[in-house]
């Protein structure tokens, strides 16, 4: 087993361990409102919702709503959804296209660059009409790589300087290129702060996710801190857990990967640890051929899943074909409760690269669809809202892997507020649980 641990920042990585508190406490979560919610970037939402003028989505977080647009002159900007008049919410549909937005209650109507435009009885205002300075209130914006953020602070952090090193590391993924398949939200019984600590570590993986043995390699990865709280990790694929028993032949999974680039899987009979080089090999050989353009990525890149967190709420799970954007979100009023969202994005195959009618086809993503070319009716799915029963009940899917997650986490939530429960004990695996809550503690000391 090799834990390699790359710190990126100058704080050393330490375990600390920290008090239940911050799960469970009302108190808390106010601070985390002024400390964390209001200080930092937080992602959005998707640039393709709003790529033209007029096009608006909003970002639901918790007691907030932001309205963004893509303005008359090109640019996407974010407002707090609010009328200026008597505070009504403005926009009410999660998504669409408009010319203005109208507010319900007295009609007061704003254009796409948030101006106030009309305001009825005008005359009626006998100390002065409202004007210029009654436009909705902006927040800060930035679209990085196909993603929309915004900060509510009046004075943040430079978008840039936030992300450090994360921008070179990952933008050669070109999630920006990548299209939305699959949009779904769950209501969790849990503190957002459990799902982010699920997805930063992998010690739980043989435990509650014993398939994971034949698509990944969870003990040869390599965890990466960060400035500002962000962390990542890299995980070996197209290959087997080599802790465990290895299979004489390649896995369904492993099949799966060969087939799809060309290779016949019987030729790794008694050879399955050779197969995540193969699949580099094969990818780089026939990529172009085959649609995909994998120059800026490296060989290991080309097998292995990636999953980068982006402080505090965004996690990253991507290989070069795909990636899911897991994003919890905090209730308005309860710690023991959040909304996670989990958008799954594919890189389509170009048809312009690609020589032959075939596409390439994911050899990565451990336990998700392959991408091919970009179905000709693609339509933009509807967000697809549930209570987390519907996962356990069967009836809704996040993938396998998800749905073990977010089955147990309510377990967590329930376990942390019971008075036989004070602090967590991390070992050295969930070092990035660790070093997300050290950068908590730096916001809310
Ligand atoms: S609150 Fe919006 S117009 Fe009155
Ligand atoms: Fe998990």
């Amino acid at each position: 087993m090799t834990i390699n641990i790359v710190n990126h920042t100058e704080d050393p990585a330490r375990i600390e361990n920290f008090s239940k508190e911050r799960f469970v406490s009302k108190q808390y979560m106010e601070q985390e409102w002024d400390s964390v919610w209001k200080t930092q970037w937080l992602l959005a939402g998707l640039q393709s919702d709003v790529e033209n003028p007029g096009d608006y989505f909003i970002f639901d977080l918790g007691r907030e709503q932001i309205l963004v647009t893509q303005t008359s002159e090109k640019k996407v900007q974010g407002f707090y959804n609010v009328c200026q008049h008597r505070g009504n919410r403005l926009v009410t549909e999660e998504r669409g296209h408009a010319v203005n937005f109208r507010c319900a209650y007295h009609a007061w109507t704003y254009d796409i660059d948030g101006n106030l435009s009309i305001v009825p009885y005008k005359e009626r205002f006998t100390d002065g009409a409202p004007g210029k300075e009654r436009g909705l209130k902006k927040v800060h914006t930035e679209c990085w790589n196909g993603f929309v953020f915004v900060c509510l602070a009046d004075q943040p952090m430079p978008f840039k300087e936030f992300l450090g090193p994360l921008d070179d590391i990952l933008s050669p993924y070109r999630f920006d290129k990548m299209t939305l398949v699959q949009d779904q939200t769950v209501d969790l019984d849990c503190n957002w702060k459990a799902v982010i600590d699920n997805f930063s570590e992998l010690y739980h993986v043989d435990f509650l996710h014993p398939q994971h043995k034949s698509m990944v390699d969870c003990c040869n990865d390599t965890v990466r801190l960060f400035e500002f709280g962000h962390t990542g990790v890299e995980v070996p694929g197209a290959t087997v857990n080599p802790r465990f028993p290895v299979p004489e032949m390649p896995t369904a999974i492993q099949t799966v990967q060969l087939q799809s680039i060309g290779l016949d899987p019987a030729d790794f009979k008694g050879r399955v640890m050779d197969v995540r080089n193969a699949v580099q090999k094969q990818k780089r050989q026939v990529g172009l051929e085959r649609g995909m353009d994998y120059s800026g990525l490296s060989d290991d890149q080309l097998s292995d899943v990636w999953q980068y967190n982006i402080f505090p709420n965004v996690v990253l799970s991507f290989t070069p074909e795909h990636c899911w954007v897991l994003r919890p979100r905090p209730h308005p009023t309860d710690p023991s409760r959040c909304e996670f969202d989990k958008i799954s994005l594919v890189f389509f195959a170009d048809p312009a690269l690609a020589k032959s009618g075939e596409a390439i086809m994911s050899a990565g993503r451990h336990d998700q669809g392959q991408s091919a070319f970009a179905p000709e009716d693609y339509n933009r799915p509807e967000r697809d809202v549930f209570h987390y029963d519907a996962v356990i009940s069967g009836e809704k899917s996040m993938t396998d892997t998800i749905d073990q997650d977010v089955e147990l986490l309510g377990g967590v939530q329930r376990g942390m507020s019971s008075s036989g429960f004070d602090t967590v004990f991390l070992n050295e695996d969930e070092m990035r649980v660790q070093h997300f809550h050290n950068r908590m503690n730096r916001l809310i000391p």
